[in-house]
């Protein structure tokens, strides 16, 4: 079952104190939402955890298995992965090549059949088989996000980061991300959604993390969460600004 363990972290961008000491711990296919005001440092946490930048200071613990000194490609193996703010397909191969990348660059199958076979089996879980021959680049917003989770799928993760997972998807296709971000869950995988969609954050996540310019402020259910004085002035109220900055 899936563990991780996040030990106070910090992470300085010369004299930018990004993250001030975080620190929580994921125990099996749990479904949290992580939310804070742009600039909070969500990202840079995402970054930390899939091993793209280090952390000053602090460990993560991946099923018992130190990971925050390793290599993105390691901490993939290792059965962490993530999505990105930005969709990051390869938009001139098809939905279809886009699975076997990551299978064929992890070595995982022994041979092309099986990669086949398995993307085959990804896209028809995501009911995308009919867009395997699609170039990545003819897909709508909310597509591009379903390949990037299909993409992770490929390397059988137990914890998955999705860095807004909603950003410029049309609302019609929000309803069937939330399906598959559900039905991911209940095949025993940890999610973690970072979003700015409240709506979306409090109909999925049965936890609730608030990061507030490096300090993790609250964790617990959305509802107990939500009532939170701390969490209602610090994060609430820069909500409207980052309303605004997003234009939604
Ligand atoms: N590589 C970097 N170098 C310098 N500063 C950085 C770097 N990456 C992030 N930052 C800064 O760290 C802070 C946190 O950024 P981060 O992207 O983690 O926030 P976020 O919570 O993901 O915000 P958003 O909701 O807007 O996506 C910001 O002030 C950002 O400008
Ligand atoms: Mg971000």
């Amino acid at each position: 079952m899936s563990n991780l363990v996040v030990t106070n972290l910090h992470k300085r961008f010369g004299g930018l104190h990004v993250l001030k000491g975080v620190s929580f711990t994921i125990d099996g296919p749990e479904l949290i939402g992580l939310i804070g005001p742009n600039g909070a440092g969500k990202t840079t946490l995402t970054n930390i955890l899939d091993g793209a930048i280090k952390p000053n200071s602090g460990t993560v613990y991946l099923n018992g298995e130190r990971i925050d000194q390793l290599q993105p490609y390691d901490v993939a193996a290792a059965g962490l992965g993530r999505t990105f703010q930005v969709t990051r397909s390869f938009r001139r191969m098809t939905v279809l090549e886009n699975l076997y990348v990551p299978a064929l660059a992890m070595g995982r199958e022994a041979n092309r059949n099986e990669v086949h076979d398995k993307a085959m089996s990804v896209l028809e879980f995501l009911t995308m088989d009919h867009l395997r021959n699609e170039f990545a680049q003819a897909l709508s917003g909310g597509q591009q996000k379903l390949l990037e989770l299909g993409r992770l799928l490929m390397l059988d993760p137990d914890v998955i980061i999705l860095d807004e997972p909603f950003a410029g998807v049309h609302p019609k296709l929000m309803e069937i991300i939330y399906h598959y971000i559900r039905r991911v869950n209940d095949e025993g995988k940890a999610i973690v959604i970072i979003s700015h969609q409240m709506d979306s954050i409090f109909s999925l996540s049965r936890r609730l993390l608030v990061l507030n310019y490096g300090d993790l402020i609250a964790d617990g259910p959305p509802e107990e969460v939500k009532r939170d004085a701390a969490v209602i002035e610090a994060y609430l109220g820069a909500e409207e600004g980052a309303e605004q900055a997003t234009g939604a």
